[in-house]
């Protein structure tokens, strides 16, 4: 037994990421259009003006998709498209309801995240996340959302790493908006943003036109046992939701401090205990409306740390040895993620597991034959989604799996020097390339990972 016969096989996207047509049609400021243009944080000063012109060019991605076979399309909508300054733009709404028709039209599933770090502008100047009123500007955007799509997009994620929203966005400030707060600033984004989570939540439920199944896109950092042991697998189950320094740095990665309260209600012990001082008021009302119940338990991963049980069975660092793979992000290749990640959140969350996001970076080119030869790519997902059907054999209840990404795209800080795609984009001519990697999924898809 392997994956399940309606198992869940897409790619994903994201709005700045791929869309372009960052000044048309209406669309409001977002705090990337900011950051970018601000100068000195992005490669090169690249933008996503432009990005993958997917605003033109959707009906031929969809038609890549299609031929992939891909079953669902996980990607986000840009709420400055769709709420430039609080009212509602008619062609901002126009643009999704084309492309989720297209979607449909060629049997393809709209999966659709409602954020993916692209905060309208005029809402940053209103203090972003920091203000207490972000979670109800949160509920309105999703009120639109639900009342326009929901007769045809029957799955939702409130929010994609809230980890890289408050880490990296408001703490080392590598991401838009770029600051970086104190301690109680950094726990009032956390909790707001949770809170954020939760009115979108009660929006959806209340206004979808029909049942909707709803998830979030969280990350992390996660650990694995080095081996079989039990000592060492309980090491690293315990890893995955503790602190492993007292650092707020480390806050941001600790999958309990985003899942425990969405998932279980209550905020982790560790960090009450060392960071409660900095933390705001936080409510029994509060805790409620983050933790409603959800449909999946979805998680973006791409790598772990290796661990084995110490002296005191708390989890140490394996070593890796010399010249241990990597991805071209420095991302180390660690394909065991996809058994061990699945198995210890099921266990704690007990939800449908969903892989929102996994892939890698590679250098790709186009070579002389016109093709595009990404063999590590390949070989990337050999692993990974081997080491995943694993866990689907041991019992642990998977939904789906979304390649990162569909096509190589706007990488953030990183501009466009790296490529994830399944396909690559020319970013002169906006022509698209099938890499080997795509072909090799879309067997995958075709045989339902039999051959893995
Ligand atoms: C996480 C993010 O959700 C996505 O936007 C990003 O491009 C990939 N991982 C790769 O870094």
């Amino acid at each position: 037994m392997g994956f399940k016969k309606d198992f869940i096989w897409g790619g994903a996207t994201a709005s700045y990421q791929v869309e372009g047509a960052a000044y048309e049609d209406g669309k409001g400021l977002n705090i990337w259009d900011i950051f970018c243009k601000d100068g000195g944080h992005i490669y090169e000063n690249q933008t996503g003006d432009a990005a993958c012109d997917q605003y033109h060019r959707y009906k031929e991605d969809v038609q890549i998709m299609k031929e992939m076979g891909m079953k669902a399309y996980r990607f986000s909508l840009s709420w400055a498209r769709i709420m430039p300054e609080g009212t509602v733009n008619e062609k901002g709404l126009k643009y999704y309801d084309n492309l989720i028709n297209e979607l449909l039209d060629n049997g393809i599933e709209p999966f659709v995240t409602l954020y993916h770090w692209d905060l309208p502008y005029a809402l940053h100047l209103q203090g972003g996340w920091m203000n207490p009123n972000s979670p109800s500007w949160f509920y309105e955007y999703a009120k639109v959302v639900a009342e326009h799509f929901s007769d045809r997009v029957k799955n939702f994620f409130t929010i994609n790493e809230p980890q890289c929203i408050v880490g990296l966005g408001y703490q080392t400030g590598e991401h838009a908006p770029g600051l970086k707060v104190g301690p109680s600033d950094y726990f009032r984004i956390w909790h707001n943003v949770l809170k954020a989570h939760g009115r979108a939540v009660e929006a959806l439920r209340e206004f979808s036109k029909q049942p909707v199944k709803i998830s979030m896109a969280p990350c992390g950092a996660l650990y694995v046992p080095e081996t079989n042991k039990p000592e060492d697998i309980e090491a690293a189950r315990k890893a995955n939701f503790s602190l492993p320094e007292n650092s707020i740095g480390a806050c941001s990665w600790d999958v309990a401090l985003c899942c425990d309260p969405v998932y279980l209600g209550q905020y982790p012990e560790d960090i009450l205990k060392e960071f409660g001082q900095f933390f705001p008021k936080v409510t029994d009302a509060d805790m409620k409306l983050i933790s409603q119940p959800l449909d999946f338990y979805g998680q973006n991963i791409y790598n772990a740390v290796t661990v084995r049980a110490g002296e005191d069975g708390k989890a140490v660092r394996a070593a890796r040895y010399d010249g241990f793979p990597q991805t071209a992000i420095g991302w180390p290749v660690t394909p065991e993620v996809l058994y061990w990640a699945p198995k210890f959140m099921q266990e704690r969350y007990k939800k449908p597991f969903m892989i929102t996001e996994n892939g890698m970076a590679s250098h790709d080119w186009v070579g002389v034959d016109g093709k595009v030869h990404d063999q590590a790519r390949v070989d990337f997902m050999a692993r990974y989604l081997g080491a995943y059907k694993r866990a689907a054999e041991d019992g642990v209840d998977l939904a789906g799996y979304f390649a990162w990404s569909v096509m190589d795209n706007f990488e953030w800080a990183y501009g466009y020097s790296q490529r994830f795609g399944l396909v690559y984009t020319d970013y002169n001519t906006q022509k698209r390339t099938w890499k080997d990697s795509a072909y090799f999924y879309k067997n995958i898809i075709e045989t339902n990972g039999e051959n893995l």
